[in-house]
């Protein structure tokens, strides 16, 4: 009322009612005569970092879609899963649709081929394993992304992929109460590189077009947790959350056996197992937690050939309450030495590592 009986244009002209909106010195890409943002791979960096994540986005689709075709209302009725629940998964399986149509997208430029999507095997028989596969699955895909995405030389493409993995990260975190558990254990969600990924998810994939560009990404020789807890044994049912027992604590003996480096891994026999590239004896000598913002070691006590044990560390990341290091579906990797690395710079960690697998903390 009060502007159109004054004019809008008389009201506003010389008037403090208009203001430019604040630039600040610094940032890139935001002001008008900024170069206009393209949104496809600039480097062999990014194109390989993105084709990993489609990769991944391909298997959740398949896993998600295989998952509620394969078991019946009532199966997963019986893990504390409903008619609603199901279809949530359902509608995440269309999430992955969209994410891979904007990865292929961002990929195809130059005439590159992306990634199409593969066979897949997986190891569960029920309901409480399928979603206790996801929960890991996610894990990694999520992590995965963080750990490169602020080295992307493309930022318009950096900033298309968080929009798709802040959904993952959502994902994740339901699949954890699906399957029982406290949604989100820690305080900061970890970042692994592209080979620690590649290494988790490379084994799950069985054949693959033989257009889809080989995977430039290390993998590492398997890491099994022998007495590796899981969230399942204690009998919760699917909540929004469960105050529960912590399944593992600081102190606690981990036993570990580990695969040697030459075993083919990924699809189509492609890829085989390598340690990295400055190890020079391949017993190891720690194991490295990676969690949280914190890579903490411990030492490794080596009982035979490729076994050995260490006792999980204790520290925290800032609050001395429920903040440990240690907590949640996380990361363990064995390394020749305790090299000094931290978030931005954790891939450095690469080039000595053994052995890299997950490890239910909680
Ligand atoms: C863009 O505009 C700002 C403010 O007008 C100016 O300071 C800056 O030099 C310009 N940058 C380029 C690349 O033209
Ligand atoms: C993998 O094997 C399948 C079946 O033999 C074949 O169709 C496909 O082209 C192969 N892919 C690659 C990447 O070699
Ligand atoms: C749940 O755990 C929190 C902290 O771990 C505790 O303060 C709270 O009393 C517990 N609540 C119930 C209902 O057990
Ligand atoms: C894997 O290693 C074996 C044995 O060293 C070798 O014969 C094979 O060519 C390798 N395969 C790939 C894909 O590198
Ligand atoms: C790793 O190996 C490279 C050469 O391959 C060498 O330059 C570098 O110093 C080594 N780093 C460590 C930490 O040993
Ligand atoms: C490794 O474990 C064995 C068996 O428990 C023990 O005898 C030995 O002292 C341990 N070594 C180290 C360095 O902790
Ligand atoms: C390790 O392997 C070697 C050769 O395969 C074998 O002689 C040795 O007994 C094994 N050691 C242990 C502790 O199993
Ligand atoms: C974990 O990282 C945080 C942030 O850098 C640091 O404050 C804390 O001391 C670290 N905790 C341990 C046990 O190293
Ligand atoms: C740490 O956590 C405790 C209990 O969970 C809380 O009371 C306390 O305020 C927290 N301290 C900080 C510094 O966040
Ligand atoms: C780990 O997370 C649980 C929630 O699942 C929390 O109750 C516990 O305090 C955390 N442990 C540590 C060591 O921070
Ligand atoms: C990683 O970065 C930290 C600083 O955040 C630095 O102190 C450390 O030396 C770096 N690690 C390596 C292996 O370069």
């Amino acid at each position: 009322m009060l502007f159109s009986a004054l004019g809008v244009s008389a009201l506003l002209a010389g008037n403090a009612l208009a203001a430019p909106a604040p630039v600040p010195d610094g940032g890139v890409g935001v002001r008008p005569n900024d170069t206009a943002p393209v949104y496809h791979t600039m480097t062999d960096f990014d194109f390989q970092s993105l084709n990993l994540g489609l990769n991944q986005e391909w298997i959740e689709l398949d896993l998600f879609n295989y998952g509620v075709e394969r078991f019946s209302a009532e199966e997963f009725a019986s893990a504390g899963i409903t008619a609603e629940d199901i279809s949530l998964i359902q509608f995440m399986a269309n999430q992955e649709v969209g994410h891979a149509t904007l990865l292929t997208n961002i990929l195809s430029y130059g005439g590159r081929t992306p990634a199409k999507q593969c066979k897949y095997k997986y190891d569960f028989e029920t309901v409480r394993d399928f979603v206790n596969f996801c929960q890991r699955l996610t894990r990694w895909g999520e992590s995965g992304v963080y750990g490169f995405l602020p080295h992307l030389d493309s930022r318009p493409s950096a900033q298309l992929l968080l929009q798709s993995i802040t959904t993952e990260a959502r994902q994740q975190m339901i699949f954890r109460q699906l399957s029982g558990a406290f949604p989100m254990p820690v305080y900061f969600e970890t970042g692994i590189s592209q080979s620690m990924a590649w290494t988790l998810l490379s084994p799950y994939i069985v054949e693959c077009p033989a257009e889809n560009p080989h995977i430039e990404w290390q993998n590492f020789p398997w890491l099994s947790v022998t007495n590796e807890p899981s969230l399942l044994v204690d009998g919760y049912e699917a909540a929004i959350t469960h105050n529960r027992t912590s399944l593992t604590e600081p102190g606690r003996q981990v036993t570990f056996e580990w695969d040697a480096p030459g075993k083919t891994t990924g699809y189509n026999s492609s890829y085989n197992t390598t340690v990295g590239g400055n190890v020079t004896d391949l017993t190891p000598q720690y194991a490295a937690w990676i969690s949280q913002l914190n890579v903490t070691y411990t030492p490794l006590n080596v009982t035979g050939n490729n076994t050995g044990f260490t006792y999980q560390p204790g520290g925290v990341v800032f609050n001395t309450t429920d903040d440990g290091v240690v907590n949640g579906t996380m990361f363990i990797a064995l390394t020749d030495t305790d090299l000094y690395v931290t978030p931005y710079n954790l891939s450095l960690l690469n080039d000595h590592i053994l052995a890299f697998g997950l490890y239910q903390a909680d």
